[in-house]
C-alpha cells in the first residue's frame, strides 16, 4: 500500500474526487502538482483548491518555456504531425507531467504518482510508460480508471466531501488545453456526422466572422526553431502566445479529426492549435527551400515516426533520441524567413527566403540569365528512359491493357 503520493492534480472534478478516494483507500498522504503548461487558469486557486480538497501539499510549477523548448521545438524540427493532421498537443504534455511527478516523488520520497485519466485514452498510456521510464520503481495509481462510478456518483461523492461541484448549464466538453493547443471531445462530438457547434472554440473564430483584410505574417527559423515574427524577436513562450491569438483571430487552426486511438477505439477529436498549423506549415516551407529532395523525402517517413511515437507514449525511449539526432542534423541549414498570408480561416504561404536555399534562380528560370544546359537533358532522358525503352521492345507495350474497373459491390 503505497504511503505518499503525488497526484498531477488539474483543478477538475475526476482529479479532486482523487484526493479523498485515495486517502480513504490506501490512507495515503496526498501530495498535489500542478503544472503550467499555459492552460490559462488561475493555478493559485487550483493549488488552494488541492488544500482544501485534502492535500497535506500543493505545488505550482512553471514548465511552460521547457514545454516549448524541449517538446514542442523537437516535435516542429520533426515535423511531427498525428495522422496528417493532430499536432499532438496533448501528447507533447503528458511526458513533461509525468518528468515533474517523478521529480517531485523522488524529492518528497514519495512511493507512488497517480494521474486522473479514464481507462479509454491514450493520455493513461503515456503517464503510465513514462514514470516506467523514469522510475520503474514508482507505482502509478489511476484512480478513475478503478473506481467504476458514472459522472453522477462521483459528484455525489465529492458533496458528500464537501468538495465544490461546479453547475454547468449548456454543453460540457472535455477539454484538454496548453501552450500549444486545444482538444475537444464528448457531447455533439460524439455523432462525426455532426459538424462542431460553435460553443465548442474558444480560441478561433469562425471563419466568417475574422476579419475582412488578410494578415501577412513573416517568420523566422534559425536551425529549424522560430525565433522572430514580423522582424520582433520573440521569446518561446510569447512567440506561441502571439500566433495563437492572431491566427485565431483569422479562424485559422481548426481541426476535425476521427482518430485512431492507441487502445484501438476510433474516437471523433476537435482541435484548435492556430499557433501550430501556422508553424508547421512555415517550417515545412522553410525546408522545401533548405533540404535536398532526398533528405525532405526521408525526412516524412521519419516524420510519421515521430508522431506515432510521441503519440503512442513513447517519449522516454532511445528511439525518440535517436530520431532526435537524426532530426537536429537535418536542421543545421533551417535558417531563413517564411511569409504567410492568413485570410478566414486558411492560412498559406506565399514567400520563401534563406540563405542556405537551394532555389537557383540562374537553374529555374525561363528568362534571362539561364544557365541551365538544354543540350544535356537530352543525354540524359536516354539513360533515364532505358529501360522502359528496353521494357517496351521486349515485352510490348502496355498502353490500354490496363484492366476494367470492378463494379461496386451495391
Ligand atoms: N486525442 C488527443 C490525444 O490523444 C487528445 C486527448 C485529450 N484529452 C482529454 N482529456 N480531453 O492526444
Amino acid at each position: 500500500m503505497p504511503k505518499r503520493i503525488v497526484l498531477a492534480y488539474s483543478g477538475g472534478l475526476d482529479t479532486s474526487v482523487a484526493i479523498p478516494w485515495m486517502k480513504e483507500k490506501y490512507g495515503a498522504e496526498v501530495i498535489a502538482l500542478t503544472l503550467d503548461l499555459g492552460q490559462g487558469r488561475d493555478l493559485e486557486a487550483v493549488r488552494q483548491k488541492a488544500l482544501k480538497t485534502g492535500a497535506s501539499k500543493a505545488l505550482v510549477v512553471d514548465a511552460r518555456e521547457e514545454f516549448v523548448r524541449e517538446y514542442i521545438w523537437r516535435a516542429l524540427k520533426a515535423g511531427a504531425v498525428y495522422e496528417g493532421v493532430y499536432p499532438l498537443t496533448t501528447a507533447l504534455g503528458r511526458p513533461l507531467i509525468a518528468k515533474h511527478l517523478v521529480t517531485v516523488a523522488l524529492q518528497e520520497g514519495a512511493d507512488a504518482v497517480a494521474h486522473g485519466c479514464t481507462g479509454k485514452g491514450n493520455d493513461q498510456v503515456r503517464f503510465d510508460v513514462a514514470v516506467m521510464a523514469l522510475a520503474p520503481h514508482l507505482e502509478v495509481i489511476a484512480p478513475v480508471r478503478e473506481w467504476g462510478m458514472t459522472r453522477d456518483e462521483e459528484k455525489e461523492y465529492a458533496r458528500a466531501r464537501g468538495i465544490p461541484v461546479p453547475e454547468q448549464k449548456g454543453r460540457v466538453y472535455s477539454v484538454d488545453e496548453n501552450l500549444f493547443g486545444r482538444a475537444i471531445e464528448g457531447e455533439d462530438l460524439e455523432n462525426p456526422w455532426n459538424e462542431p457547434p460553435e460553443d465548442a472554440f474558444a480560441w478561433t473564430r469562425h471563419p466568417s466572422l475574422a476579419p475582412d483584410t488578410p494578415l501577412s505574417l513573416e517568420i523566422d527559423f534559425q536551425l529549424g526553431i522560430p525565433v522572430a515574427v514580423n522582424g520582433e524577436s520573440l521569446g518561446p513562450v510569447a512567440l506561441i502566445e502571439y500566433l495563437n491569438r492572431v491566427a485565431g483571430e483569422h479562424g485559422v487552426g481548426r481541426i476535425d479529426h476521427l482518430e485512431n486511438r492507441l487502445v484501438g477505439i476510433k474516437s471523433r477529436e476537435v482541435y484548435e492549435a492556430p499557433a501550430a498549423v501556422v508553424l508547421h506549415m512555415a517550417h515545412r516551407a522553410l525546408e522545401t527551400a533548405t533540404l535536398s529532395k532526398e533528405q525532405l523525402r526521408f525526412k516524412d517517413t521519419v516524420a510519421q515516426h515521430y508522431a506515432d511515437l510521441v503519440y503512442n507514449g513513447l517519449w522516454f525511449t532511445a528511439h525518440r533520441q535517436d530520431l532526435d539526432a537524426y532530426v537536429e542534423s537535418t536542421q543545421r541549414f533551417v535558417t531563413g524567413t517564411v511569409r504567410l498570408r492568413l485570410f478566414k480561416g486558411t492560412a498559406q504561404v506565399v514567400g520563401r527566403k534563406s540563405p542556405y536555399s537551394l532555389y537557383s534562380h540562374r537553374l529555374a528560370t525561363y528568362g534571362k540569365g539561364d544557365a541551365y544546359d538544354h543540350r544535356s537533358a537530352i543525354g540524359f532522358i536516354r539513360v533515364f528512359g532505358l529501360p522502359v525503352r528496353t521494357q517496351a521492345q521486349v515485352q510490348g507495350i502496355t498502353q490500354g491493357e490496363t484492366p476494367p474497373p470492378r463494379k461496386s459491390p451495391r
